[in-house]
């Protein structure tokens, strides 16, 4: 993990596997070919001008104002990087984490413990393949069957949508799938977060507090999240004469 240079998109090579196909990101990242086709369009009317790097950032400002109303501007000028090392991407968190472990992974990249659980509140939409939390759902210890953290009636519901060996995918946010809100939290707040590292953030004393103020307050949430992502975005970034401007994203020049 390089930062935000764009590594993340670069396919591997003979003898060289990039961040793409290291199992925290194979085969959960997806959507490449929109990046692809906002690079060919702008490669088109503008030539070795905008990294791949600019445009994940910008596809996620539009991502959050299309799904979720929340508006930022997001500085631009970053380079793409040359390099993508598949194994770089287990820095990744766990979804197996528990808070304390979350707020010290995040706090390597220079990101609060707020910035974290805020940042976490992205999981209001998308999905999860099963193998993510299937381990709470069936023989989870040896005092309890299924995770005692998540609502039984939760655990009963995906249980069929998730049989021992499947990897099916569920929505993160059971109750609004595609709408980027805080009702994530509320989710929580009722035992309804899917990952452990989602429902750990309301069992810690150190994230509970914070989980239960997103809950209440929509536009404190959105605001905030809004400047947690342009300071995530900024973390690790190539300036000046670093990098290039890569004409597909896929590939180095
Ligand atoms: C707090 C630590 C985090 C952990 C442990 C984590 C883990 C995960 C996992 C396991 C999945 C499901 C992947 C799959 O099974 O396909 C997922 C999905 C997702 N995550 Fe996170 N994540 C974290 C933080 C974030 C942050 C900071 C963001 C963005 C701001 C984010 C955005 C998403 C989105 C949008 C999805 C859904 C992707 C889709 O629908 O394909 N996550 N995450």
């Amino acid at each position: 993990m390089q930062g935000c240079d764009g590594s993340v998109l670069l396919e591997s090579t003979p003898g060289k596997a990039s961040e793409r196909d290291h199992p925290a990101n194979n085969p959960s990242l997806r959507g490449f070919h929109v990046i692809d086709e906002a690079k060919a369009q702008l490669e088109a009317e503008c030539p070795h001008t905008v990294s791949c790097a600019d445009i994940l950032a910008f596809a996620a400002r539009d991502s959050a104002n299309k799904v979720g109303g929340i508006n930022y501007a997001v500085p631009a000028g970053r380079r793409d990087g040359r390099i993508s090392i598949r194994d770089e991407a287990s820095q990744l968190p766990l979804p197996t984490l528990n808070a304390d472990q979350l707020i010290a992974n995040f706090r390597q990249k220079g990101l609060s413990a707020d910035e974290m659980v805020t940042l976490s509140g992205a999981h209001s939409i998308g999905v999860s393949h099963c193998s993510s939390f299937s381990h709470r759902l069936h023989s989870f210890n040896a005092t309890f069957p299924q995770d005692p953290s998540m609502d039984s009636r939760y655990a009963t519901s995906l249980k069929p949508k998730c049989p021992p060996g499947s990897d099916n995918t569920v929505p993160l946010d059971a109750s609004t799938p595609n709408r980027l809100d805080n009702r994530y939290y509320t989710e929580l707040k009722n035992h309804r977060g899917l990952l452990t590292s989602d429902q750990t953030l309301l069992g810690s004393p150190s994230t509970r507090p914070m989980v239960l103020t997103n809950a209440k307050h929509s536009s404190v949430w959105a605001r905030k999240f809004a400047k947690a992502m342009v300071h995530m975005g900024s973390i690790d970034v190539l300036t000046g004469s670093q990098g290039e401007i890569r004409t597909r994203c896929a590939l180095v020049n």
